[in-house]
């Protein structure tokens, strides 16, 4: 049994970028989100244009986490139950993240593969408990427990799928230049550290908490940036990113937003270790310190 909802992007939180960058051209693109009852299937291509039912998401997470998955069998036989398998949990989150978590077309819907399980794990909380706002992630996480959240985020780090294919970079060399250079210096000026200081000389993340930043479209690191900016999106404190984003303008964000998005990616780069000779971070951050259960 195949279920699929057309999403729209519109209700992806756009208003929250802090200028248009060169990418936007995904107005009303349509998420298809599929989930298989039975465990079985591959395809996330849509079999109805029905509205999203989102409770039938976070029905369907509930009932593959449960060991009573045998209650969707109204339509199935119950040896054809959903396995509590990893994967049986996630089908609800492939439609809009792509198979491992490679990402998708749509610029809005990051890649969560191979980021730090302790990152996902924390945006994971942060969507559930309103730190982060993106209405269906919060709805179809509300209810599910921190080992749960875990669990996911574990597989989803653990996963190194390759990359998308995206359109290379229609932004101006001058505005690129700018961001390269706010990337890997920072604005000494205004108290704006490099952010390869704390993201990593090739922006690969670092473990724990801090994610690596190759492979995000430029609408999307707007977006957050703009999130932080207007406190839409907090990070456990101390909350490095909102001072970093708060000191940035319009014009820096559309510069470090576009560089970024033209950077190549390579797979083969992991997030650095946390170990106790890695440098210190020019600021505090509250996510380098959880501990996932
Ligand atoms: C309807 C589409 C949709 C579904 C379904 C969905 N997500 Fe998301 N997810 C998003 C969008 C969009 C964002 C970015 C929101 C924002 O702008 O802050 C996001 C963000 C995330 C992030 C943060 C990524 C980062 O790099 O900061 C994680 C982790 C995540 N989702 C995990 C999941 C998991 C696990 C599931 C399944 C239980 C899931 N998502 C289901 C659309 C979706
Ligand atoms: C002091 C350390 C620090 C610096 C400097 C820093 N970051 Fe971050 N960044 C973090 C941490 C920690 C997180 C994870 C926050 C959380 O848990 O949500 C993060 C997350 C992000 C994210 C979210 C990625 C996603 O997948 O949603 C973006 C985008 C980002 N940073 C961009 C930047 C940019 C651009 C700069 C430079 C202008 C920068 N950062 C400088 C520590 C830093």
């Amino acid at each position: 049994m195949e279920k699929c909802w057309q999403i729209e992007n519109s209700a992806v939180p756009k208003e929250h970028a802090l200028t248009d960058t060169t990418n936007s051209n995904n107005d009303r693109q349509a998420v298809p989100v599929c989930v298989h009852a039975n465990g079985k299937g591959e395809s996330s291509v849509p079999v109805s244009a029905r509205k999203p039912t989102l409770r039938r998401l976070i029905l369907f997470l509930a009932l593959a986490g449960a060991s009573a998955g045998h209650a969707l069998a109204d339509t199935a036989p119950p040896s054809e139950a959903p396995p509590n398998t990893m994967e049986a949990r996630v089908q609800a989150c492939i439609g809009c993240h792509g198979a491992q978590g490679r990402g998708v077309d749509n610029v809005y819907f990051p890649r969560l593969a191979g980021k730090p399980a302790t990152y996902l794990y924390n945006q994971l909380v942060a969507f559930r408990d309103g730190r982060r706002k993106y209405v269906p992630m919060n709805y179809l996480i509300a209810y599910l427990p921190d080992a749960y959240l875990a669990d996911m985020a574990a597989y989803f780090a653990a996963q190194n799928p390759p990359p998308l294919v995206v359109p290379a970079t229609a932004a101006a060399p001058a505005l690129l230049q700018d961001g390269q250079r706010i990337a890997t210096v920072g604005v000494p000026a205004k108290g704006v550290p490099a952010c390869v200081a704390c993201h990593g000389d090739s922006l690969s993340g670092r473990e724990p908490g801090i994610p690596g930043l190759l492979g995000l479209r430029a609408d999307y690191v707007s977006a957050q940036l703009g999130a932080w900016r207007y406190g839409i999106r907090t990070a456990v404190a101390p909350d490095c990113m909102q001072i970093v984003a708060g000191k940035l303008s319009e014009h820096d964000v559309a510069a470090v937003s576009n560089w970024i998005a033209s950077l190549p990616v390579t797979p083969q780069l992991r997030p650095l270790p946390a170990s106790a000779g890695a440098p210190r971070l020019p600021l505090a951050c509250g996510s380098q310190t959880v501990h996932p259960h």
